[in-house]
């Protein structure tokens, strides 16, 4: 349509013409005034998705599933930090601890410490800060720069005592120190006070499933494999303590669960009844395998210990074990992921199996996905474990909600 014969008057469509000029000025204002309203309508949108994003996150009870490996945001709409984590259970509400990571490879390190969020429905956290800060002192154990790893926290009912377990690398030293570290608190959330490091058990040697043959036995008068060659080169000052957590027996004692001989073989060992020493007591397990990342639960009176390979950062395939005891013996079940991905976990490595308050046989298996280059951005998989007899089963989940533990 030729518009300008219009509207110089051509045909006025039946309504009064007006001169071409005057609409031309009439056309121009409004095409401004389409442009400011395009503008207004841009601004109102973004504000819009600010304030839609910050409802998300800020109202408790919005987030109402698991999306295993997507950004999962706290309640200020940033990615939670908290790696290698674990979960407390503490007085009705979950608390989850884990290493607070930075941009870029640096990351890797610990330049701030150990971060903590509270929740009452594991979907919607709190941002509850830095539980136990890295030391601004070059010359203590945990200075900033160190590497602290795999936090968990467990709750001491006689001492009323919290208290913080972790893997340490002293600073500049790689990963050579091998240490555990202890710190204490009186509040779930913090601040932890750092005590002490080292290596646990010196001079202990492990005990044995009943039966176990001596010939299977460590004798450090005659080794006779390269990791009982690690034990009986740390027996006296204490074993390796990389990868590990904790454990809350139904009856109160408190285990820490550790990779030792240069990540040959993992200990299970026995905690004082304040939480805060080793006893001495330990056993091997899956001696000269090479496990790391274990997280050990109990269900039905049988206790389960998954774990990963050892290849780093990179992800590999999960294992898992049962046992009649603490003790053992435990029996290798192999992967417990079926499905594609499963080869590699899903991409992840475990840190931490939940037990879910309140409900009957669930538990959710928490794995790490990695970004070693980036390590802010290391993501996180939960998904539900199922029990086959004595052995358990984990699959993929896109999404999941509380609700597939009520279906069983
Ligand atoms: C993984 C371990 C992580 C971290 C990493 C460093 O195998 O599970 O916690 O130590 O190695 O490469």
């Amino acid at each position: 349509m030729d518009r300008s014969k219009d509207l110089d008057g051509a045909g006025c469509y039946g309504r009064p013409c007006i001169r071409y000029q005057e609409v031309e000025i009439i056309r121009m204002g409004l095409l401004k005034y389409k442009r400011l309203a395009s503008w207004f309508a841009l601004v109102m949108l973004c504000a819009s998705a600010v304030v839609k994003a910050q409802a998300v996150n800020d109202r408790p009870g919005k987030l109402d599933r698991f999306t295993p490996g997507a950004i999962w945001t706290d309640n200020h709409g940033v990615h939670i930090n908290a790696h290698g984590g674990g979960i407390l259970y503490n007085k009705g509400r979950y608390y989850w601890f884990g290493e607070h990571k930075i941009e870029g490879s640096a990351g890797n390190r610990a330049m701030v410490g150990v971060h903590c969020y509270s929740s009452k429905d594991l979907y919607n956290w709190k941002d509850e800060g830095i539980a136990l800060a890295v030391s601004p002192d070059s010359t203590n154990d945990i200075a900033k720069g160190c590497i602290l790893e795999r936090p968990k926290v467990v709750y001491n009912k006689k001492t009323g005592k919290y208290v913080m377990w972790f893997h340490l690398e002293l600073r500049g030293q790689g990963y050579k120190a091998a240490r555990t570290g202890l710190a204490i608190s009186d509040k779930a959330t913090g601040p932890y006070r750092f005590i002490r490091s080292y290596r646990p058990n010196a001079g202990f040697m492990p005990v044995y499933p009943p039966g176990t043959p001596e010939s299977e036995q460590v004798d450090c008068a005659h080794t006779k494999s390269k990791s009982e060659g690690f034990f009986c080169r740390d027996l006296p000052g204490g074993q390796m303590a990389r990868d590990m957590n904790l454990f809350v027996d139904d009856d109160g004692k408190a285990y820490h669960i550790f990779s030792a001989e240069e990540n040959f073989t993992l200990d299970i060992a026995e905690l004082n009844s304040d939480y805060t020493a080793h006893t001495g007591k330990f056993t091997r397990v899956y001696a000269g395998h090479q496990t790391e990342a274990p997280a050990l639960f109990k269900h039905n009176g049988v206790y389960y210990l998954i774990g990963s390979g050892t290849t780093g950062w990179d992800p590999n395939p999960a294992r898992c074990f049962s046992a009649p005891s603490i003790w053992g013996p435990w029996t290798y079940h192999g992967n417990p992921c079926k499905g594609a991905g499963s080869e590699l976990t899903f991409g992840g490595q475990s840190t931490y199996v939940l037990p879910v308050a309140g409900k009957k046989d669930a538990f959710i298996f928490m794995a790490d996905k990695w970004a070693p280059r980036n390590a802010i951005d290391g993501r996180y998989l939960w998904l539900p474990i199922v029990f086959k007899g004595d052995d358990i089963e984990i699959n993929w989940l896109d999404n999941w909600k509380l609700e597939v533990f009520d279906k069983r």
